[in-house]
């Protein structure tokens, strides 16, 4: 069983108030950070680039998760690699779900001393990459459509969670399986039920007190 590992998303930072919100996720029992950039075109809303990472990995102690939610992740899993992403996730729709593009790209952040993964959005049957989870560091499933936070949990995804946890036992596999979208103090139980063990939370996270809140899904 793997540690249960909290990455909040600073998608639903406060940037009036960054620097001593990073302060604050520094004094919780968050592991990670979840960094979800958006290109204003796999998805309908753009973020950070890689000089943004740079700034927050002055601050933050957190392990940089990089979330690609672009059409090009080939060309930017690299760079953000550079600019100091430690685990980097992509959408394998970005690749139109090419099985050999996937690992190439994988294998290519591996090589880079990197955690490596892929994402699949709520229409995107998981069961298409069996033959690829032993080349993988993590699968992060989308609980949500990708490009906002604050939406509902997508309960009917934790048919794909339990998919992969069966697989994980069945081939003695140790990836992580991340979710990402809705994870509350409500829903998070649900999720780690079903085989979760890394969950993303942004608007739930950053409302309220950070470090207790980050707590509260250690539970
Ligand atoms: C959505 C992002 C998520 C988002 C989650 O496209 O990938 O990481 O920040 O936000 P919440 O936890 O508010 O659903
Ligand atoms: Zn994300």
């Amino acid at each position: 069983m793997n540690e249960r590992i909290i990455a909040p998303s600073i998608l639903s930072l406060d940037y009036s108030d960054t620097k001593a919100q990073l302060e604050a996720l520094n004094q919780s029992q968050a592991q990670w950070l979840h960094f979800d950039v958006m290109d204003g075109h796999f998805v309908p809303n753009i973020t950070f680039g890689p000089d943004i990472l740079k700034g927050f990995k002055k601050i933050s102690h957190q392990l940089m998760d990089v979330h690609l939610m672009v059409s090009d992740p080939e060309m930017y899993a690299p760079i953000f690699i550079d600019a100091g992403a430690q685990c980097v996730t992509f959408h394998t729709e970005a690749l139109d779900n090419d099985l050999n593009r996937i690992q190439t790209l994988l294998e290519q952040i591996r090589s880079k001393g990197c955690l490596c993964g892929f994402v699949v959005k709520p229409n995107t049957p998981i069961e298409l990459f069996e033959t690829l989870l032993d080349k993988v560091d993590l699968v992060l499933i989308m609980s949500v459509e990708p490009g906002f936070g604050g939406q509902s949990f997508m309960e009917e995804m934790l048919d794909k969670v339990r998919w992969l946890d069966q697989i994980r036992n069945e081939k003695q596999l140790s990836y992580r399986i991340e979710i990402d979208g809705g994870i509350n103090g409500e829903t998070f139980r649900k999720a780690v039920d079903a085989g979760c063990d890394t969950l993303v939370a942004g608007s739930y996270v950053f409302k309220g007190d950070i470090p207790e809140k980050v707590e509260s899904l250690l539970r």
